[in-house]
Order: C-alpha cells, then sequence, then structure tokens
C-alpha cells in the first residue's frame, strides 16, 4: 500500500512588493491596463497560504513562475520571505521562475523586462533587479536542494514527491521568442528520468510554465513563441512515454485540455488561472499511486486577508481592477457622462484621442448598447429556428450583456453558453456569417489571424462553452 500524496499548485503569483510603490497615477494606470491586481498581490498571496496552512493533509506548495511581476529585488525578498513561512509551518515548497522573474539590463537573455521600477507618486524610478543567472541559487533552497536529479543549464529538477509519484520542474524562464523550453541536452535528461522514474515504479508528473498546449488554438496560432519551446517535441515524449499531465501557466487561463496522437495515446495539460487574476484559483491535486489516478480540484479565495471588500464577494471586488471589469462597470455612464466614462477607462482606452471624438464615441456606444441578441440572430440568419421563447429571449436580452459575459470567462475558464442556449445559438449563427463573408471577400487581414483549417466559428466555439472537458476546474486523470 501506497499513501496518496498532495500538493496545491500556484501560478502567476506576479509579487509587487509594498516597497515597490506609493499610492498615485502611475502604479494605478500600470495596473488598469493589466487583468491582475497588482497592489493587492501580497494581501491575495498571504490568503492562499492562510488556506494552506489550515490543510494538514497537503505538505507540498508549487510554484511555477511569474512570480514576482516585474523582476525587482523587493518583491522577490518578500516573495521569499512567503516561501520561507511555508517551510517553517512543514511545507515542502517547488518553486521555478519564468520571465517575470528577472531583467536583462543590455537586452542578454532576451528578456523584455530591462530593469525594475518603483511607482512613485508622479513616475516610476529605477530599483533593484534579479538576473537571470542570479535567480537559480536565490532559490536553490525551494526544489535543487532537494531534487532527486538536477539539470543546472536549465535550473530545472526532479523531486521524489511522494510514494509512487515524481514531478519534474521544468525551467523554461526564456521569453519565447527564440526557445523558452529545454535545449537538446536538457530533453535527453527529461527522458533519462522519466525512465529512472519507470524503472522505480514511480507515476511522474511535469510542471513548468509556458503552455504545452494552446488553451485556444487561435493563441497558438498568434502568438506560437509564447508556448512552451519545443511543445511539439514535448507532446510526442509525453505521449511516447505514457506521462499523463503536464501543469503549466503563464496564460493566466484556467483551462484543461487533452491531446491525443495518431496513435490515440494522450496526456492533459492543466493550465492554471493566475493567483493574482480576480478569480484567481490554486490546484489542489492528490495522486493516489494504487489506484493509479490523479485528481485535481481547483480552491478559490473566499476572503482576502486584511482587506474589507463589504458585500463585495473577491471576484466583485477585484474584478473591476483591470480591464474587461473596468469598461464593464463603467459602462452605463457612457450614456449619461461620456467624460467621466473615458476618465473611468483612461489607462485602457485611449483617452486623449476619444476626447477629442466625444460626439463620435457616445454614438458608437450607443449603438453597442442598444444591440440586442436578436441583432446577432438575424445577421446569422437563424432567427427562423429558434422558437417563439428563444425569439422572446433574444429581443430581451442586450448583445452586449453576453458579450460582457463571454469576458468575465476568458481567465477562469467554464464559459456557459452550451449549444442548447439562445446565446450561443445566436452567436454560432453570426460567426458562421462572418466566415461566409471573410472567405466570400476575400478578407486576409481577418483569415490570416484564424488558424490553418480552423474558422471564426470554431474560435468563438472555444470562448462559448466548454467545448474540451468540459470543467475547466476539476479532473480525474488515469496515470496507467
Ligand atoms: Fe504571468
Ligand atoms: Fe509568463
Amino acid at each position: 500500500m501506497k499513501q496518496p500524496t498532495s500538493f496545491y499548485l500556484l501560478t502567476d503569483v506576479h509579487f509587487v512588493s509594498k516597497q515597490s510603490w506609493v499610492e498615485g497615477r502611475s502604479i494605478t494606470m500600470r495596473e488598469r491596463g493589466d487583468q491582475i491586481a497588482l497592489k493587492l498581490s501580497p494581501e491575495i498571496l498571504d490568503s492562499f497560504i492562510e488556506k494552506i496552512l489550515a490543510d494538514d493533509a497537503v505538505d507540498t506548495v508549487l510554484f511555477t513562475g511569474d512570480n514576482v511581476n516585474s523582476g525587482d529585488m523587493y518583491s522577490h525578498e518578500d516573495f521569499r520571505a512567503r516561501l520561507e513561512r511555508l517551510t517553517a509551518a512543514g511545507k515542502k515548497v517547488y518553486v521555478i521562475c519564468a520571465t517575470h522573474d528577472y531583467c536583462s539590463p543590455n537586452g542578454e537573455d532576451e528578456c523584455f523586462q530591462r530593469g525594475a521600477v518603483r511607482y512613485t507618486e508622479t513616475g516610476t524610478e529605477p530599483t533593484p533587479f534579479m538576473l537571470r543567472k542570479d535567480l537559480f541559487d536565490y532559490y536553490a533552497d525551494y526544489g535543487p536542494k532537494q531534487a532527486l536529479s538536477v539539470h543546472e543549464a536549465s535550473g530545472s529538477y526532479v523531486v521524489q514527491l511522494g510514494e509512487g509519484v515524481r514531478l519534474c520542474m521544468i525551467d523554461d524562464n526564456g521569453n519565447g521568442r527564440s526557445h523558452c523550453g529545454l535545449f537538446e541536452d536538457g530533453v535527453a535528461w527529461l527522458t533519462a528520468q522519466i525512465h529512472e522514474s519507470k524503472e522505480a515504479g514511480d507515476y511522474f508528473l511535469i510542471a513548468t510554465h509556458h503552455p504545452v498546449i494552446s488553451p485556444w488554438e487561435v493563441y497558438r496560432h498568434l502568438v506560437d513563441y509564447e508556448m512552451y519551446g519545443g511543445y511539439r517535441e514535448l507532446s510526442k515524449l509525453m505521449c511516447e512515454e505514457g506521462v499523463r499531465v503536464v501543469f503549466t501557466g503563464h496564460t493566466h487561463v484556467q483551462n484543461i485540455r487533452k491531446y491525443t496522437d495518431e496513435a490515440g495515446r494522450w496526456f492533459v495539460d492543466v493550465s492554471t488561472v493566475a493567483a493574482v487574476n480576480a478569480a484567481g484559483k490554486m490546484r489542489r491535486v492528490t495522486v493516489d499511486p494504487d489506484a493509479g489516478l490523479c485528481s485535481i480540484e481547483s480552491v478559490p479565495l473566499d476572503k482576502i486577508t486584511g482587506v474589507d471588500t463589504g458585500e463585495k464577494s473577491v471576484w466583485e471586488y477585484l474584478y473591476g481592477i483591470n480591464f474587461t471589469g473596468r469598461i464593464e462597470q463603467a459602462f452605463p455612464l457612457a450614456k449619461t457622462d461620456i467624460g467621466r466614462f473615458l476618465d473611468e477607462t483612461d489607462g485602457i482606452l485611449p483617452a486623449e484621442k476619444l476626447r477629442k471624438h466625444k460626439a463620435l464615441v457616445k454614438l458608437a456606444l450607443k449603438f453597442l448598447s442598444s444591440r440586442k441578441l436578436s441583432f446577432a440572430a438575424k445577421f446569422g440568419k437563424v432567427w427562423k429556428t429558434l422558437t417563439d421563447t428563444e425569439k422572446q429571449e433574444a429581443k430581451e436580452t442586450k448583445l452586449l450583456d453576453v458579450v460582457f459575459e463571454i469576458c468575465r470567462h476568458i481567465y477562469p475558464g467554464n464559459a456557459p453558453f452550451t449549444p442548447d442556449t439562445v446565446a450561443y445559438k445566436a452567436l454560432h449563427g453570426g460567426a458562421q456569417r462572418l466566415d461566409r463573408i471573410v472567405a466570400k471577400y476575400k478578407i486576409e487581414k481577418v483569415q490570416k489571424m484564424i488558424p490553418p483549417g480552423s474558422s471564426l466559428t470554431e474560435i468563438a466555439e472555444d470562448f462559448l462553452y466548454n467545448n474540451r472537458t468540459g470543467d475547466d476546474d476539476t479532473i480525474v486523470v488515469d496515470l496507467k
């Protein structure tokens, strides 16, 4: 009898130390244009940690990169202090890093962060930052020192997670413009590790930062360089070797997707939403080696330590901070006070430009907000196929409300418009009509955005409901 092993996984914590900013326009604008809560990242991480500490059944915690937001040392120091809190309480902590965790002053490592800044009242000032070459030693206590094997060139390592199960943390902290996965010697090391694990009779899991399977095909098509470098080779290796699960982050999207090769061999990529997203969650994973099962659940926050959210849920409280939520919440102002609408969405929409054309903006927003779902159904030529009740619903539902609902589900996954809903029928029809128009008039700009062999309709389906595994939060994977 082997004991089951459980762990928590957090990704994309994007920690921002309180020492890295003072309240003011510069940090606020920086945060608005993002899709994560930066100012409250310490409180959010602390809240997750408290949940972890309260769970005696779990003794291991993984962090899979973008642990801090912009590579600054204040954030690394405060983040590492949180890891110490976990280890002091008896938890094992395993860390890998990613592009947000370091800076490259001269563009070495092709990093997009040339230096880190502290946000002052009026702007920003330079602040000490982490170099990529120093990351390994800085976090060596959290993984490498406990490892069965370390691949020093990449900073990847394998640990014994528990009885009958090993985990490989692949550090892929390149920016992906050229490569962010393992190079040839790293792949050889990984393959050897999988073989050793098999010989020991252990199951083998992988965690890394960048996606191995894209949450949506259109993502891979548009930003292939944001994928795990060598994702095709890793997919092949996982299928050949029977490695069934890879945990990823980076897209900030909660998404579970299965890949099956021509021979019917498969694995799942479990992508986890950024911990500091309004809908942030951590994964709670249990591996039962005797049953050969890996059970994956998701744990949201019900409160944020030290923050009074009043009547609001954590999601309601955080959603309006970032761009989609902020536009949605400010939208009613578009009708009554266009100036205030532009103030509220400053940092997201090009406020200065739009102010010059206030009347036009007002007209466009009015048009948008008055459209009903019936408009999409008629455009998509599916109006006649709807029942009377469905027609009534389509006439009463604002198109924009449906669009906002889709936006709300981009990061948390599990969008709600299954094929039996009126919203699906109307928007699906609309997308099909657009596909016909794009093909007929050969609109190249749009055609370029569509993955080969795919269509706008297929892209739309990905965002309307979970057409993949049915649930982005939970899955039980057969490891055998
Ligand atoms: Fe990230
Ligand atoms: Fe990332």
